[in-house]
């Protein structure tokens, strides 16, 4: 190693801008912030139509996105008919005692140390199979859990299937956008929160998709990021391309920048 950093001369050029570059460099940058730009229009749009009707409501909303990934946990059968329908055959805390296993998930194990006996004492007289109704069938695990199925949303698996996905490719966009953002002419703190913020969001963003899973506050989350990352990536796009065609160099001598 004989290079030294005492030794090199800095360098006494300004930075390069997007006035510096060449008429291909800018139509190729150019093409591809257009192009990222439909991209990111057409992803909102699929997430629109996709989202839009989860909890039974159109329109996209908070609980749209809580639902899918958190699932809609209240949302069993037996919940709605102890509730409901059944409400007289049980005693409030016999009641709470089910709905807490429903919460949990409604696992076997759990099930026959609180649930089965309350079944066994208030219902199975009308709900088995010898009743001769034709009504769901509690003298079983098997029977009570087609109505005791819980929508816990989207999966683990496939959760992590959509992230990796997800930082990959949106990483690499991140990138190219942000290569070519940094010829932008801009107050450096701006350049650089500009230039970090869509990686943050895309971090938060896909952190919250799984806080979400475990807590429907976090839907919340993933909203503020998914509209951080599209303004910084509005912005970036709009700026390069509006210095990228009008933004000329000020002097010939280009002495103008020393920021
Ligand atoms: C006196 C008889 C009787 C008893 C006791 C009874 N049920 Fe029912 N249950 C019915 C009948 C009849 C139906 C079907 C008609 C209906 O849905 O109202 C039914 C329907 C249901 C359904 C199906 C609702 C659906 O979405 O299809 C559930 C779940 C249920 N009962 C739960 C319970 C639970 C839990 C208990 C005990 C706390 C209980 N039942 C006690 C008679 C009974």
């Amino acid at each position: 190693m004989d290079q030294n950093h005492h030794a090199e001369i800095c360098p006494a050029t300004r930075p390069r801008r997007f006035y510096d570059c060449t008429l291909n460099e800018k139509l190729l940058y150019s093409s591809f912030l257009l192009l990222a730009g439909l991209a990111y229009l057409m992803a909102l749009a699929y997430l629109y139509t996709s989202f839009d009707n989860i909890d039974g409501k159109p329109g996209l909303s908070v609980e749209d996105i809580a639902e899918n990934y958190y699932g809609n946990r209240s949302g069993t059968r037996l919940e709605s008919a102890i509730r409901g329908p059944m409400a007289g055959y049980i005693e409030t805390e016999q009641r709470s005692h089910i709905v807490k296993w429903l919460k949990s998930g409604a696992p076997k194990q759990a099930f026959a140390r609180t649930v089965q006996p309350i079944l066994n004492e208030r219902c199975v007289k009308c709900h088995s199979a010898k009743s001769g109704l034709d009504i769901p069938d509690f003298t079983s695990y098997e029977g009570v859990k087609q109505v005791a199925n819980v929508d816990t949303g989207v999966s683990l698996h496939s959760l992590m299937k959509v992230s990796h996905i997800h930082l990959f490719g949106i990483g690499l966009v991140a990138l190219g956008i942000g290569l070519i953002f940094r010829f932008a002419l801009l107050p450096s703190w701006l350049q650089h929160t500009l230039t970090l913020l869509p990686f943050v969001a895309i971090f938060t963003d896909i952190a919250a998709w799984f806080l979400t899973k475990w807590d429907p506050v976090y839907a919340y989350t993933i909203i503020i990021a998914g509209g951080l990352l599209g303004l910084s990536w509005a912005l970036q796009i709009l700026i390069s391309l509006y210095q990228i065609w009008f933004l000329r160099c000020k002097a010939a001598s280009g002495s103008e920048d020393h920021a």
